[in-house]
């Protein structure tokens, strides 16, 4: 396995390849990465990760300088799976104005759900997407669907941009408990660890209600969720219940739902959804 730092010997690289799956990370994997991982396998005939803790989409007061940069235990893993390439560029070779004054702006979902508390932060995801797509030239891309938001604008923007890249999805992974696995849950101490797993039993409960009732006042639903999650000591970000496939606000229970969930447990931002 080839860990690459520039953009001309990744080029030089992928010339070589024919069919690629681009994993894009920020790094400090964990077996979810590893699930993204082992479906891009499945789908081309070489498999490209990259690792790259992305400064422009985090906010002035947001953990970047804290973020966990683990690339040895990462590439460890990486070879393990039998990757062909980890791209892990360093922030000037990405940024070598030291910023980006060009930028891929999403369509306004960006400024709902968690675009409300973290201005700019799906530009700079689509930015450093879109750039990392041309730099690849991937015929595949694979994300998690615990990023459900991000999943979504990554999929509008290859549309409207013509990307010639088919978006794979891939399913949430959990620990026994059913906490989502998360890069952030390394932030959690064993006390909030065991409290967490609150939020995804939630889940399953508005999820459980939805069902049970087919006239059930989903916003009521979501009431009733941040209350009970307050009262535990969350503070709550939000909990939307979503047209999956448009992510508009669900009106009726017929509609493909789901349910979109992020809070705080201490100062741990932790995101969770559930299809219904
Ligand atoms: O989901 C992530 O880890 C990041 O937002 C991504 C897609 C790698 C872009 O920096």
């Amino acid at each position: 396995m080839q860990v690459i730092q520039t953009i001309s010997e990744l080029r030089a690289l992928r010339n070589k390849m024919t069919t690629v799956a681009l994993v894009p990370t920020m790094g400090n994997l964990h077996e979810g990465h590893l699930s993204l991982v082992k479906r891009a396998k499945e789908v081309a005939d070489y498999v490209i990760v990259s690792i790259f803790v992305n400064p422009i989409q985090f906010g002035e007061n947001e953990d970047f300088g804290s973020y966990p940069r683990t690339l040895d235990a990462d590439c460890e893993k990486l070879a393990a799976l039998g990757i062909d390439a980890v791209f892990a560029p360093t922030a000037l070779e990405m940024y070598p104005n030291g910023s980006q004054s060009v930028r891929v702006v999403p369509s306004d979902i960006q400024n709902e759900l968690c675009g409300a508390t973290r201005a700019g932060h799906f530009n700079g995801v689509t930015t450093v997407v879109s750039k990392l797509f041309n730099i690849v030239q991937p015929n595949f891309a694979c994300f998690g669907e615990k990023d459900y938001q991000q999943l979504h604008i990554i999929r509008e923007m290859v549309v409207e941009l013509n990307f010639p890249i088919e978006i794979i999805s891939v399913p949430i992974c959990r620990a026994e408990t059913g906490l989502a696995l998360s890069s952030r849950n390394g932030y959690l101490s064993d006390d909030e660890k065991s409290r967490a797993i609150y939020l995804s039993q939630s889940l399953q409960v508005m999820k459980d209600t939805i069902t049970a009732n087919a006239d059930c006042d989903l916003r009521r639903v979501e009431k009733d969720c941040i209350q009970k999650l307050t009262d535990a000591d969350w503070v709550v970000d939000y909990i939307s219940i979503r047209n999956r496939e448009t992510l508009a606000i669900a009106e009726s229970t017929k509609e493909p739902l789901i349910i979109l969930a992020a809070a705080k447990m201490g100062s741990t931002r932790l995101l969770d959804n559930l299809k219904v």
